[in-house]
């Protein structure tokens, strides 16, 4: 009785949350997009009037080179820049407070974001703290918690799956608790984005997989949850087709260009879905033991998601027989059960097909308590999904994904 209260206290907030979503006025970036789009970016940045930019990225990738295109174009658009390259893979608050540093004491006026996840997600909040000094990270943590508008800001993924680039999410770790929260507000999303799939190319084969996965989770989990509109399921729909029409493919054949484009287009169409409509439990758990264990936000979506959809069962069929019939595995007016059904078995083929295992090593069972607290903080009543989980629905789920 007490759980069934409960249960409607968060779908009471959950409503009211949603009404009030409504309101919000989302942006979209500028998009550049197709192969080659990262260089036509400085002519836009000079357009705008800007002289001088700090660059957020990490070490790997400037080691690689991978920024020389932008940087020269930088350069022959006569616009001075710093680089910030110390990103780590789960951004930290020292990360984003030593770029903002940079940017400050070198008078920049934009920011370009260039990387995966972590680097945009570190560009954003740093951009935040910029122009909201008596505002800390944390206490940026929530909805809508930052006043002022953000510095002139320009995202260039390089993995297909964060969408962050058309987000209005930040998420940031804390290394005194190995708490990793969302900051969330439509003044994080950037102005312009490239989507350039020359600079997916090299990418590795696990990072590849992950990230792709993280695009299907965020498209499954937007299309399934209750916040979605006509807009965000037309999003999610084409985001999961291209997704099963491309991963695989670039998982087996890095190099396929198109095949590469069209999954920065299906991450960032999952973006625009997930923004407006959500995440649910797999980010929950995906988030909390990126926190606790550094499992890497793709990889935890991915394992983790096939568990989440067979928990919700016949609440989410409907949804999920849909995007089994925009995935091509069957056709409309199939018992929607069996659709359903077939796309769950159709993720544990796609994780099984990439290498992706089907639990975590790193769980330790004293720790499990813990997970479960913090993935109900995070879930409950924030997430509008089709089934409200408890504490030992939770704890069954995590000690499913406890691998020996
Ligand atoms: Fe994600």
């Amino acid at each position: 009785m007490l759980w069934e209260m409960k249960k409607g206290a968060y779908r009471l907030n959950q409503s009211v949350m949603r009404t009030l979503s409504k309101t919000l006025k989302f942006t979209e970036p500028e998009l550049l997009s197709g192969a080659g789009s990262v260089r036509r970016l400085p002519e836009k940045v000079k357009a705008k009037g800007i002289s001088k930019v700090l660059v957020v990225t990490d070490k790997v990738l400037m080691g690689l080179g991978m920024l020389d295109g932008l940087l020269d174009g930088l350069k022959e658009n006569n616009i001075s820049y710093v680089v910030y390259n110390e990103v780590q893979p789960n951004p930290t608050i020292d990360n984003i407070e030593s770029a903002r540093k940079l940017y400050i004491d070198n008078d920049c006026r934009g920011v370009i974001a260039f990387g995966g996840g972590s680097s945009m997600d570190c560009a954003k909040t740093a951009a935040a703290r910029v122009t909201n000094s008596n505002k800390t990270v944390s206490q940026m943590r929530g909805v809508l918690k930052i006043r002022k508008p953000l510095p002139p800001l320009f995202a260039v993924p390089t993995t297909a799956g964060t969408g962050s680039e058309t987000t209005i999410a930040a998420v940031v770790t804390d290394p005194s608790t190995h708490e990793k929260y969302a900051i969330m507000d439509t003044k994080l999303v950037p102005i312009m984005a490239a989507l350039d799939p020359e600079l997916t190319i090299g990418l590795p084969t696990h990072i590849t997989s992950t990230t792709g996965m993280d695009a299907l989770t965020h498209a499954v989990e937007a299309y399934i949850g209750r916040n979605g509109t006509p807009y965000t399921d037309k999003n999610a729909e084409e985001a999961v087709k291209i997704i099963y029409e491309n991963l695989e493919k670039v998982y087996k054949d890095g190099k396929d260009i198109e095949a590469r484009n069209q999954m920065l287009l299906a991450s960032y169409k999952a973006g625009i879905a997930f923004t407006r409509a959500y995440v649910g439990y797999v980010h929950a758990i995906a988030h909390t033991l990126g926190g606790l264990y550094g499992v890497p936000h793709g990889l935890g979506n991915a394992v983790v998601l096939p568990y989440i959809l067979e928990f919700f069962g016949g609440s989410s069929y409907n949804k999920l027989a849909k995007l089994a019939v925009a995935a091509g595995l069957g056709k409309d007016g199939e018992p929607v059960e069996v659709l359903a059904e077939s796309f769950i078995d159709s993720i544990k083929t796609m994780n099984a097909n990439m290498n992706i295992p089907t639990g975590f090593k790193e769980i330790k069972a004293d720790d499990v308590p813990l997970i479960v607290k913090r993935v109900l903080k995070e879930g409950n009543p924030g997430y509008p999904v089709p089934k409200i989980m408890n504490a030992e629905e939770c704890t069954d789920i995590i000690n499913k994904l406890m691998l020996k």
